[in-house]
């Protein structure tokens, strides 16, 4: 028996990353995934592999940061699959890397809009389906920059610290209705994320050093670590755990 067999399971900015690894990990364990993402090619590639594996994907294109765009993607995984049973809150950037002074006022909203607006219309919009079935799991990206934050990326620290209260407040809020809301919190991947964060669209051998002389465990994080916690979380072994946030970042924070 697989972990998420007939679990209904929609993950945001699935078409690469952590969100790539995550939704086909779930798929992999039998889960029925749709895979969202603004990207499209990203989206159909990542859906069409999982097909391919032999799992069960269907895909919807969505900016998290548009109400009505979230609205519409949460509801064609509760029509096409009957409901939903996890949501993974993935999608997220950040903006170039800068000391705060240097952020304009367009790149500090737009961050704001896609990475804590973005994680509110998804769980609003998905908990009034979550508690129509009887329950689900909420599993948000934040970051260890949410609780350990170093200079360069703060506007977007401070996104990902709103995702962790937002996490917090909304597991009191649902936890009767049988919903629970986590989150994980990666230190740096080499992933597409670099492109916004340090303007590279993979990273070189030196600020790959750089970064992982911070991190104790001696390497940068993988998706696959993501994907572990995400659906550790998700699965009945979690179930005891809400409003809760597992640093993934081989000690980074300590
Ligand atoms: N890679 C890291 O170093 C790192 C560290 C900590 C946290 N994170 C977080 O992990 C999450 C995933 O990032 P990643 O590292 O896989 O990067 P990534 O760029 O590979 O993946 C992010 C995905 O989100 C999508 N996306 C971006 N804006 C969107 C929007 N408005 N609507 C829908 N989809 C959108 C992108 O198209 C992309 O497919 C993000 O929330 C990021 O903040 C990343």
């Amino acid at each position: 028996m697989e972990r998420f067999n007939g679990k209904r399971v929609v993950v945001t900015g699935a078409g690469s990353g952590f969100g790539e690894a995550i939704a086909k990990r779930f798929a992999s364990e039998g889960a029925r995934v749709l895979v969202s993402d603004i990207n499209e090619a990203g989206m159909t590639r990542v859906r069409d592999e999982i097909a391919a594996a032999g799992g069960e994907a269907i895909s919807a294109l969505c900016n998290v940061a548009e109400e009505a765009q979230v609205e519409a993607m949460i509801q064609s995984a509760a029509d096409e699959f009957g409901g939903v049973d996890v949501l993974v809150n993935n999608a997220g950037y950040s903006h170039h890397q800068r000391l705060m002074w240097k952020i304009s006022v367009e790149e500090f909203d737009a961050v704001f809009a896609v990475n804590v607006r973005g994680v509110f219309l998804g769980c609003k919009h998905v908990i009034p389906h979550m508690i129509e079935g009887g329950g689900g799991v909420i599993v948000n990206i934040a970051s260890v920059g949410a609780v350990a934050p170093r200079p360069g990326v703060t506007p977007y620290n401070a996104t990902k610290g709103a995702v962790l209260t937002m996490t917090k407040g909304l597991a009191m809020e649902v936890a009767r209705n049988n919903i629970r809301v986590n989150a994980v919190n990666p230190v740096a991947a080499d992933t597409g994320f670099m492109k916004g964060a340090m303007g590279v669209d993979s990273l070189d051998e030196e600020a790959t050093e750089r970064l992982v002389a911070t991190i104790p465990r001696g390497r940068l994080a993988r998706p696959a670590d993501i994907a572990a916690a995400v659906t550790y979380l998700a699965s009945d072994d979690g179930d005891f755990l809400t409003g809760t946030s597992i640093n993934v970042d081989g000690g980074r924070s300590v």
